[in-house]
Order: C-alpha cells, then sequence, then structure tokens
C-alpha cells in the first residue's frame, strides 16, 4: 500500500484555511504533518486545532519526521528563499502564486528542483476546475486559437494583509498578487510559446496602497495569436469571464465555472458553487484547492497532473517580470504620482 504525501503548510494566514480544509477527505492521498508560521501563536493554534506538530522555525519543520512535500503559502517576498530551503531539504514544493519575486529566481528554483528530481509545482489554483480542464481537453477539436480575452475584476476595500500596503510600486501589487491567476490561464491555452510583445496600462485608484490596482495587459503571440488580460480590485459588482476565439466559434468561460462552446452549456458546477457570483465570497472555491493538492500529490508519485511545475512554472514569472516593466515603462506616473523618470 503506498503511503499517503506527508505535507508541511508553511505560513498559517488567510489562504492557508482553503489548503487545510481541502486536505479533508483526501488522507489516503496527502495529509497534513505540520504546520509554521513565524507568529508563534498562530502557528500553535493551527497545530493544536489540526493535531499535528507546530514550529516557528522553517529548519525545524523541514527535519520533523513524515514531511515528503512542503505548502509555502507566506506573503510572496518569502517565496523565494523558502522553496529554496526546502529544495535544499529534498522536499518536493507546491508554491502558492506567484512562485517567486522575479523570473530569475524562479529560473533558478526549477533548476534546483530538476537537478535534485524534485517537484517544483506552483499553485495556479483557478486551473483547476471542471470548466478549464474540459476547454483544455477540447481545444484541439475546436480549430486554430486566434484571440483570448479576460477580464477578472474583483472589489478589495483596502489591503486584505498587512504586507500588501508596503510593496512598492515597482514589485506590483494586482500585477503581481491577481494577475498570475488570469496569466496562467492564458500560458495554458497558447502553449509552449510566450508572447512576442507585452503592453500593460496600469493605475492606482485606491489610497490603501502604494502599488497598482487595476491594469491591462495586451500580448501578442507567435502566429498572430493575441490575448487581453483586465485584472482590477475595484469592480464592486465582481465580473470573472474568459472568451477565446477558435477557428470554429468561441468559447467562453463565465464566473470562473460556466464552460459554453458557441452558447451551448458544456459543464456548468454543482448547485450552491456559485450562491451569487457578482459578489465577494458568492462563489465557492473549495473544489478547486482539493483538486489541486490531489495534483500535488500525484505530481509527488510521479502521475499525471495539471500543475504547472518547474521551467514551465517558472516561465510565468518571467512574463510577470515583463508586464511590471512594461507598466513602469508607460504609465508609472498613474501609479505613484511622485514617480520621476
Ligand atoms: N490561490 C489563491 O487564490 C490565493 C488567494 C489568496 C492568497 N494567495 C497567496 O497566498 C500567500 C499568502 O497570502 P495570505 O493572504 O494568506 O497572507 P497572510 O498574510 O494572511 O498569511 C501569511 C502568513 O505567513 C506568516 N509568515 C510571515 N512570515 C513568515 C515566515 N518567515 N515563515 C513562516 N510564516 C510566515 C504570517 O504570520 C501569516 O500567518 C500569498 O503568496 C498570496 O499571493 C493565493
Amino acid at each position: 500500500m503506498r503511503e499517503p504525501v506527508g505535507l508541511l503548510l508553511v505560513g498559517c494566514g488567510r489562504i492557508s484555511g482553503a489548503h487545510v480544509a481541502a486536505l479533508a477527505g483526501q488522507e489516503k492521498q496527502i495529509r497534513l504533518v505540520g504546520v509554521v508560521d513565524s507568529d508563534a501563536e498562530t502557528a500553535g493554534r493551527m497545530a493544536a486545532f489540526h493535531g499535528v506538530a507546530g514550529f516557528v522555525d522553517l529548519a525545524e519543520g523541514l527535519a520533523a519526521p513524515g514531511v515528503d512535500a512542503v505548502l509555502i503559502a507566506s506573503p510572496n517576498s518569502l517565496h523565494a528563499a523558502q522553496a529554496a530551503m526546502a529544495l535544499a531539504a529534498g522536499k518536493h514544493v507546491l508554491v502558492e502564486k506567484p512562485l517567486a519575486e522575479t523570473g530569475a529566481q524562479a529560473r533558478e528554483l526549477a533548476a534546483t528542483a530538476e537537478r535534485r528530481g524534485l517537484v517544483l509545482a506552483a499553485g495556479h489554483t483557478y486551473r483547476h476546475n471542471a470548466a478549464v480542464s474540459k476547454l483544455v481537453d477540447m481545444m484541439p477539436q475546436w480549430g486554430r486559437l486566434r484571440a483570448v480575452e479576460v477580464s477578472s475584476c474583483v472589489f478589495w476595500d483596502g489591503p486584505q494583509a498587512p504586507w500588501w500596503a508596503t510593496r512598492q510600486p515597482e514589485e506590483g501589487l494586482i500585477i503581481s498578487l491577481f494577475a498570475p491567476h488570469s496569466l496562467d490561464f492564458v500560458q495554458l491555452v497558447m502553449g509552449a510559446d510566450d508572447p512576442l510583445r507585452v503592453q500593460v496600462e496600469a493605475a492606482r485608484w485606491q489610497p490603501g496602497w502604494q502599488g497598482e490596482d487595476e491594469a491591462m495587459i495586451l500580448l501578442g503571440y507567435p502566429g498572430r495569436r493575441m490575448a487581453s488580460v483586465h485584472i482590477s480590485y475595484n469592480q464592486a459588482s465582481v465580473f470573472d469571464r474568459k472568451v477565446l476565439h477558435f477557428a470554429g466559434g468561441v468559447a467562453e468561460i463565465e464566473d470562473g465555472e460556466v464552460l459554453k462552446w458557441n452558447g451551448e452549456v458544456l459543464v456548468a458546477p454543482p448547485e450552491g458553487v456559485l450562491a451569487n457570483p457578482r459578489a465577494m465570497g458568492g462563489r465557492k472555491l473549495g473544489h478547486f484547492f482539493a483538486q489541486q493538492l490531489l495534483g500535488f500529490a500525484a505530481a509527488v508519485r510521479g502521475e499525471e497532473h495539471r500543475l504547472p511545475t518547474g521551467h514551465d512554472a517558472a516561465r510565468l514569472i518571467d512574463l510577470i517580470d515583463r508586464v511590471k516593466a512594461a507598466a513602469r515603462r508607460t504609465c508609472a506616473d498613474a501609479i505613484d504620482p511622485d514617480f520621476a523618470a
């Protein structure tokens, strides 16, 4: 009988609850064996609640018995260093998006993982739902893909975690925190190609942070294919839509969950998932996190999975570097008013 993958959770903040909840019922595949948080009270509370060992020090957590793999859900700026430590300790790693802050860091992680024969996976949660999986499986039958439009607009009234407020404009706010989901989708459907051209408009509407909170990204791919991505933290009525123009017709994913092909519904989620898709929290996302963890366990076992890993995962961070650089070039004055070129 094969053993379940023993998982160490690093960072017990907002999103950690979704991951831990998604482990329920998956104990034969993957199970929590320990938690790490630099805040001793948080680590202790989480450890006691789940009946596992708790640590404030990552090195101690990595040395604990039964740890095969690590899930990193700490603030973005820590991802690369913590993933490097976990790989050095011989552990497989799933890193919450973004994998790293720079493409160079991400590529170094991918090279280390490859050298050591370990899984380095990125947590692009939104690709793990039935609508996206079906779209990817059907695409070869729909003819040549010409253009992709993604809109992903939500409302966050100021920083959702303290570190959002202190991120500098050049580090990126929504481009680093939210764009990874949409850009991962674009990369998923564009396959092995990276864009030839990247153009960006970005702006800051809210005073509670320093980085951009609204952006439009235009990507030109080889073969005259193109993609547009609109992301916002300022849209009171949540709007989430993907439109793909193929030679054979138009595919749409509405509210992240409903796949249509030329207007015919191919995938709809079970009742209750889209309670009120126009409101924050009006979509139940637990099934994404569960599929992602099962996929990660499969990757660790060398089985088929849908997670972006290694160099593919790093390619996205290279793209985010390009998006950030384009925003600095074209519209820094709309983000940080004191900007002087
Ligand atoms: N997949 C998604 O849909 C999704 C959604 C939200 C957040 N995220 C990602 O998850 C990550 C965490 O975001 P969050 O909103 O939960 O942040 P958060 O600030 O609520 O949680 C981070 C936790 O990490 C802990 N921490 C800080 N320094 C640490 C260290 N050195 N070692 C261990 N723990 C440390 C903090 O004490 C805190 O408990 C981010 O990278 C974010 O981009 C992903």
